[in-house]
């Protein structure tokens, strides 16, 4: 049977915005910046995404258009080496690691959302008289895992239905309903008292904040702009597989991520207003992975036509955060239909169940799933975009420029080769440096130390990886 490809060059750009837009832009971020010093973080998150975010996105797009394959296809295919598979595999395994814990938030705020939406007749939702005790109730256990099969439920509906009928128009749908639900609901946080109050926290750049905590920051913040682009999981090369030779990648890439990090924003001038308005000061409350509920909760409790806010806001996040559940979905199913000729339907049964399983382990076991969500999955994409720059920079060399500059006009072709050269040398020192710190190692050796080891270990990828007609 043929490949599926994109019917509109808008629907490839859509589907990679709807996986790029998730649960990253608007729960991760919001706690993430709050827990790092607010506008540092953002402005050092702002400079990743540029310097390391974009050019990293169009080296899988590089891979996946060239090969018309899914990870592990792509990577032995265009190297002519079956261990390069192996390194694919490892996608397969984060593609499932990021559902499993994706599937348990994306069922969080269902429930959320059913609850608000049920009470737009009736009495107010559950979760406005204590929002801590009902987030506590709701997060972990039976409850957490039957949502979260809900969810996935839904998430393995609209993979079944293919790439053009149901991820291109799915996403095609979802992001329009996300852009202009969340410039409203931005517009409407404006207009709270004490909005300023927000935006002050959020925005007020304060250079003094940055100088001294910038190595504090590096590594979340890497860490976030990977997370939110959806690089390192092979889910951007899995996209662009289904592309045609025509389409401009740097343009198509630089689209992407000024439109994700423009939803990361306009989701801070929603989320932190509204904190502020109902005085909750995002940093005093504490933070962690259910902070941006119960603070929300309690500030929708707060506000006049709260529970339409929160209907309005749910329903945001959960077409959001399936837009990207999808794309993680599509990573495994791909390479069970690409390397074993599995029918689409029978893929995505047999993965959907796995992850059915894996992802109610996350439900029930608090730990496991803060482990997969933080830990697991930091280091699984660093590691996994640092293994898909070098190939792209010591194995397809070349090929790799021809690939970006097609159909990119003359402005690709003089940017591939300073673009082949960072994304040979530069992203992956700098990728392997943020990993070590995933670990902890610059903690108990110091930081010139860790600096030392990534360029050593870097060296020896670099060297281990040179072929006579690499250009870097
Ligand atoms: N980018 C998605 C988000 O922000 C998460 C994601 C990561 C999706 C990796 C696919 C691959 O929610």
């Amino acid at each position: 049977m043929a490949r599926e490809t994109w019917a509109t060059r808008l629907g490839f750009i859509l589907a990679a915005v709807g996986s790029a837009v998730g649960l990253g832009n608007i729960w991760r971020f919001p706690w993430q910046t709050a827990e790092n010093g607010g506008s540092a973080f953002l402005v050092v998150y702002l400079g990743i995404v540029l310097l390391v975010g974009v050019p990293g996105l169009l080296g899988e797009f590089v891979i996946g258009r060239r090969a018309n394959k899914s990870p592990v296809g792509a990577l032995r295919e265009l190297s002519g080496q079956r261990s390069w598979g192996f390194i694919g595999m490892f996608s397969v395994i984060t593609g499932i690691s990021l559902l499993s814990f994706y599937s348990v938030v994306g069922g969080w705020i269902m429930r959320y959302l059913l609850e608000s939406g049920v009470s737009l007749v009736g009495s107010d939702p559950a979760y406005f008289t204590n929002p801590g005790q009902y987030f506590g109730g709701v997060s972990a256990g039976a409850d957490a895992a039957l949502y979260h099969l809900l969810f996935l439920g839904l998430t393995a509906l609209i993979v079944f239905a293919g790439i053009r009928k149901g991820i291109e128009l799915g996403t095609k749908i979802m992001m329009p309903a996300v852009l202009v639900l969340l410039g409203g609901l931005a517009a409407w946080a404006a207009t709270q008292p004490n909005a300023a109050a927000g935006y002050a926290f959020f925005l007020r750049f304060d250079p003094s904040v940055i100088s001294e905590n910038f190595f504090a920051i590096l590594g979340p913040a890497a860490g976030q702009a990977l997370f939110t682009l959806s690089l390192g999981a092979g889910t951007m090369i899995t996209y662009a597989s289904y592309l045609g030779e025509d389409r401009s990648l740097p343009f198509d890439g630089s689209a992407i991520a000024v439109l994700n990090t423009s939803v990361g924003v306009i989701t801070g001038l929603v989320v932190f207003p509204l904190l502020f308005s109902q005085g909750i000061n995002p940093t005093e409350t504490g933070t962690g992975p259910g902070a941006l509920f119960v603070g929300l909760a309690g500030a929708f409790s707060q506000l006049p036509a709260g529970t339409l806010i929160a209907t309005a806001f749910f329903a945001v996040v959960t077409l959001a955060a399936l837009s990207s559940s999808i794309s993680m979905l599509e990573i495994p199913v791909a390479f069970l239909v690409d390397e074993y000729d599995v029918s689409r339907k029978r893929a995505v049964a047999g993965m959907a169940g796995l992850v059915a399983v894996t992802g109610t382990v996350c439900a029930f076991e608090p730990s496991i799933f803060g482990f997969v969500a933080g830990t697991l999955v930091n280091i699984l994409l660093t590691a996994g975009l640092a293994a898909f720059l070098l190939f792209v920079g010591w194995v397809m060399g070349r090929d790799a420029i021809e690939e970006l500059a097609s159909g990119a006009g003359s402005l690709g072709r003089s940017l591939s080769t300073p673009w082949l050269f960072a994304v040979g040398i530069v992203l992956p020192l700098f990728l392997v440096f943020t990993l070590l710190t995933h670990f902890g190692v610059d903690g108990s050796i110091g930081f010139w130390r860790t600096v030392g080891i990534a360029v050593v270990a870097s060296a020896v990828a670099f060297f281990g990886l040179r072929r006579p007609e690499s250009v870097v």
